[in-house]
């Protein structure tokens, strides 16, 4: 594929989704081509039972249908996550809903699980099961579910033997009373439930693939606190932190007071602030995906040091393209190696330490 650079003035002269639409059109027949570079072995790090190549992965939202996950591997993340998938197949909210904030490199969405469901997605787990490449599934639940916990069950139970990682996303903006499911009681007994149904189907039960929660970047002391005490209690593999925000830190687009969820470059303090705080209120026990405004190595590095063992991006992929991957591990190497450690791991949680 042409340099993503040469391409992006093009895709960004179209609506925002149909942009996406294109791309995604593009990885899915071939057209997307690849930038594979070996990994520095610095970057090789282990997380779960998970041997991961680097600790870069694509965060949910970019292939929602599971069906680019190994083109994305092939631009050099160390795992893809794909979803949020939601039980029944759902159009999302009206269009348009994915708007592109140039000035402030962020973006806004309302998509609101738009999903071709879940037999459809598990389809495409299945298809690739065996293939290198780590890759998470992401569990939402449909808009009118009268029992929101059971369409997560319902996913879990479905994708659990099919993935390398399983996610509960309780933080989507989005779909109505979602984040509601954030509340203490809520998410330690949506925990519970989707815990048993792991151990109730998946094929291997003493290889259990592990279940983490994507918790938002708005939530305040007293709600991380539960949540962190809530995560010890019911022994979750992990947390994601975090969804996109429904604040508006200072922007200067003109989309900027679009209703949905802010990602992007402007996300990212609070996010990592959000981040720092479940890792000291885990007692930095408990595995953290640090998501929100990554574009950079520096800023990758801020996330592990915060107590990231992993980190995601999406955003920077629409103003930078997937080469930017290689650019941020490399320069993640760089800061890592310049700095002393001979590991990813060694620097989790660094910032907590000093
Ligand atoms: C998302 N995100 C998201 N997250 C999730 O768990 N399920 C989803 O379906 C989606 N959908 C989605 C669509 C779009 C267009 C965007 C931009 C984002 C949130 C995403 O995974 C991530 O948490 C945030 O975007 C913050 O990271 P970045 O984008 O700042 O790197």
């Amino acid at each position: 594929m042409p340099h993503y650079g040469l391409v992006r003035p093009l895709l960004h002269l179209l609506p925002p989704e149909t942009a996406h639409g294109v791309a995604i059109w593009a990885l899915k027949n071939g057209l997307a081509g690849s930038s594979r570079e070996a990994d520095d072995p610095l970057l090789a790090t282990r997380v779960w039972h998970l041997a991961l190549p680097n600790p870069i992965g694509l965060a949910a939202g970019f292939d929602k249908d599971a069906e680019v996950m190994d083109a994305m591997l092939a631009f050099g993340f160390g795992f893809v996550e794909a979803g949020s998938v939601t039980p029944l197949p759902q159009s999302g909210n009206p269009k348009p809903r994915l708007f592109r904030l140039n000035e402030d490199q962020a973006v806004i969405n309302r998509f609101g699980f738009n999903s071709k469901g879940l037999e459809h997605f598990a389809g495409k787990l299945r298809a690739r099961l065996g293939s290198a490449g780590i890759v998470g599934a992401n569990v939402g639940k449909n808009r009118d579910a009268p029992d929101a916990a059971a369409d997560y069950v319902t996913g879990i139970a479905k994708v659990c033997g099919l993935a390398d990682y399983l996610v509960c996303n309780v933080s989507s903006p989005n779909t109505p009373g979602l984040r509601s499911l954030q509340a203490r009681g809520e998410i330690e007994a949506l925990i519970q439930r989707v815990l048993e149904a792991r151990l109730k189907h998946a094929p291997d039960p003493s290889r259990l693939p592990p279940l983490l929660a994507k918790v938002g970047p708005d939530l305040d002391q007293a709600q991380l606190q539960d949540i962190a005490e809530v995560a010890l209690a019911t022994r979750i593999d992990g947390l994601i932190v975090g969804n996109t925000t429904v604040t508006r830190p200072a922007l200067g687009s003109r989309h900027a007071a679009e209703t949905g969820g802010l990602s992007g470059a402007p996300l990212f303090t609070l996010a990592t602030q959000c981040l720092s705080d479940l890792y000291r209120l885990t007692g930095g026990k408990i595995p953290i995906i640090g998501c929100g405004g990554v574009a950079s190595g520096a800023d990758a590095y801020a996330k592990i040091r915060a107590g990231a063992s992993l980190v995601q991006l999406y955003s920077a992929l629409v103003f930078h393209g997937p080469e930017r991957v290689l650019s941020i591990k490399r320069d993640l190497a760089a800061r890592l190696r310049a700095d002393g450690y001979t590991s990813v791991a060694e620097a989790v949680g660094a910032d907590h330490r000093r």
